[in-house]
């Protein structure tokens, strides 16, 4: 039987992925996205017992590709060093990264804290470098000039827009997961790997609980959206394999908006009516 443009361009059969925090939110949504394509998916994060319930939770709904949940913390070297292991002791080769943990802090710009930085910078920016050059040996082994290793970042349209709304060190980590993705992805496209970045705007996740967790929240934060509404899972899930399957092995440097055009919003036309 021959293949269908979909198996071709965005099967995962046979590949490996990891993703930080996969248990909850945009990493969950990744996950299951790679295992419905049939990928076999590391998801850890420091909350053990949640990857692991996230995981079985996954593989109950009978997609092709398996998911494995163990714990794992990218906010110091030594949590970096031990996930690393945790990983060569499950795979030879790694597909596919994505560095998706991530933290936030709001405050307003007077009482900002000053650990604020270290603590966000540290998960979303240090934790993000030093896991990829942890398991870039792995990410090699599975890399050819056809079919490309991936490595996947979250960035946030806050770090491609001027809009930090108290949250001004996540604002900024995430300006430096574009600007890294895309140093990156210069230098490891001649090893065969690429690297992008989605640029996410509002999705529901543990993180953004405080404004999206009821309906009626959700509604709200939605209609500030061009698009009018927040994103969904399957949002995500197509950006997900639009890069990590084999129709996406052309592409490294791409900081994808996935937005609803919050980006684009320049606010209201200087020269129109009224
Ligand atoms: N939701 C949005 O609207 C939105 C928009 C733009 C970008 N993003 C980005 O999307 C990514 C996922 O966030 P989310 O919104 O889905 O929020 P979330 O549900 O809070 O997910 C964040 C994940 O990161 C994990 N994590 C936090 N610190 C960690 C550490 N030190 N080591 C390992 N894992 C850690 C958390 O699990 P544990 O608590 O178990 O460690 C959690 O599963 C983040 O990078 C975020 O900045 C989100």
């Amino acid at each position: 039987m021959t293949d269908t443009i979909i198996d071709r361009l965005f099967a995962l059969n046979g590949k490996t992925a990891l993703v930080t925090g996969g248990a909850s939110g945009i990493g969950r949504m990744i996950a299951a996205a790679l295992a419905g394509a049939g990928a076999r998916v590391l998801i850890a994060s420091r909350k053990g017992e949640a990857c692991e319930a996230a995981a079985a939770e996954i593989n109950a709904e009978g997609l092709p590709g398996r998911v494995e949940g163990f714990s794992g913390d990218v906010a110091s070297e030594a949590g970096i060093a031990a996930l690393g292991s945790a990983v060569d002791e499950r795979t030879d080769r790694l597909d596919i990264l994505v560095n998706n943990a991530g933290v936030s802090w709001g405050a307003p710009l007077e009482e900002f804290p000053y650990q604020a930085w270290d603590r966000v910078l540290s998960v979303n920016v240090t934790g993000l470098f030093a896991l990829t050059q942890q398991l870039l040996p792995l990410i090699e082994a599975s890399a050819t000039a056809d079919n490309p290793g991936r490595i996947l970042n979250l960035g946030s349209v806050m770090g491609a827009v001027p809009m930090a709304e108290r949250v001004y060190s996540y604002a900024a980590s995430k300006a430096a997961v574009h600007h890294l993705t895309r140093a990156l992805a210069k230098e490891l496209a001649p090893r065969h790997i690429t690297v992008n970045a989605f640029a996410p705007g509002p999705f529901q996740s543990k993180m953004t609980a405080f404004a999206t967790a009821s309906e009626t929240q959700a509604e709200a934060v939605g209609r500030r959206v061009p698009l009018g509404r927040i994103g969904a899972p399957d949002d995500i899930a197509g950006a997900t394999l639009f890069l990590c399957g084999r129709g996406g092995a052309y592409i490294t440097g791409a900081v994808l908006p996935i937005d609803g055009g919050i980006s684009v919003e320049t606010g209201p036309e200087l020269f129109g009516e009224g």
